[in-house]
């Protein structure tokens, strides 16, 4: 549902402090948007390396946009110093958003909002990326659960424009109203819903996954002959395994995994073993170089 009084709600102001907490696919393209649109954004990650390889590819991010015509030079300047590695979760003490995009565990993400709290200003609002998890459990254990809100991008963050703004049971709606509009003012496209397991977007995407690994499984198609056949006759832009290749195979059985508990084992969301075993190989997609196709120097297709 659209806000009731959508206009009064002021967005977060440009020149404030974004903190964001994972700088894997997600944490990445978040920083980057949030930086563009002019927030000094802190970002943090447990794994130095991961950090030294969002900054350099947001880097390039920057680089490609201006190449394309669609930045201007000094604004990509801007927007890569206002990007700040941060060493420690002390350094994001004075945000006034904190995105976290870490692995998609309530307990990881309990304890670092649990961690937030501790460290951050009275009027920091608190946002999940979770794809899947409920947003009122992430919640739950805060000392002010109002504060924090579901901010769900969609990969890659840059080029997506729809974000759903989560409410759990405890969000206050002011809350739910200001990363609406903030958004809004970075580009997007932002939804309200509640939250639901996997919200609107995940709920409605796990029969396309499962639908077309239990094709794979009985051998009805390869992957890349049931992809090109949703792009071509279903009009898909992407087929269910390179979309997932794209999203993660750890990520995306994580989701499935969590929506199946959460709708305590409906067999309709059953995770797939096939899956399972992609992320067992390490074969998590495009993030590993190779998942139901292989990328890199020889982008072969089917795999499994
Ligand atoms: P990723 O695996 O690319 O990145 C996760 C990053 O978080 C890693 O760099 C890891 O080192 C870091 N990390 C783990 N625990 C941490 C902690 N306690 N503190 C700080 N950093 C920590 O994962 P991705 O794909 O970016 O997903 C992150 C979140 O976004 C998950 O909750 C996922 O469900 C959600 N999401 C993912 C989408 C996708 O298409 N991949 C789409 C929308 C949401």
């Amino acid at each position: 549902q659209a806000s009731t009084n959508q206009a009064a709600v002021q967005p977060l102001p440009p020149g404030s402090v974004v903190a964001v907490i994972g700088s894997g696919a997600m944490g990445a393209g978040i920083a980057q948007v949030a930086a563009a649109a002019g927030h000094t954004v802190r970002l943090f990650d447990t794994r130095p390396d991961a950090l030294d390889q969002a900054i350099a590819g947001i880097g390039a991010g920057f680089d490609k946009l201006v190449a394309k015509g669609r930045m201007q030079a000094p604004d990509a300047d801007g927007a890569r110093a206002r990007l700040l590695p941060a060493k420690s979760l002390d350094e994001l003490h004075d945000a006034a958003l904190a995105i976290e995009a870490v692995v998609e565990d309530v307990q990881v993400k309990r304890e670092l909002f649990a961690r937030l709290e501790g460290i951050v200003g009275a009027d920091c609002i608190l946002a999940t990326n979770t794809s899947s998890i409920s947003v009122t459990a992430i919640a739950a254990p805060l000392q002010r659960p109002e504060r924090l809100a579901g901010m769900h991008f969609f990969n890659p963050v840059p080029l997506m424009a729809l974000v759903e703004v989560i409410s759990g049971v405890a969000t206050g709606r002011a809350v739910a109203d200001t990363v609406y509009a903030t958004a809004a003012a970075w580009g997007k496209q932002p939804v309200h819903a509640t939250s639901t397991p996997g919200f609107i977007v995940n709920r409605v995407a796990r029969p396309f996954y499962a639908e077309a690994l239990r094709l794979l499984n009985e051998r009805a198609g390869d992957a890349a002959t049931i992809d090109a056949v949703m792009r071509e006759a279903g009009g898909f832009r992407m087929g269910p395994f390179e979309l997932m290749d794209l999203i993660g195979h750890d990520v995306n059985f994580a989701v499935t995994q969590s929506v199946f508990a959460a709708y305590f084992n409906d067999p309709r969301f059953t995770p797939s073993v096939l899956q399972q075993e992609l992320v067992n190989a390490g074969f998590l997609g495009r993030k590993s170089g190779r998942g139901f196709y292989r990328y890199g120097g020889d982008a072969l297709p089917p795999q499994v």
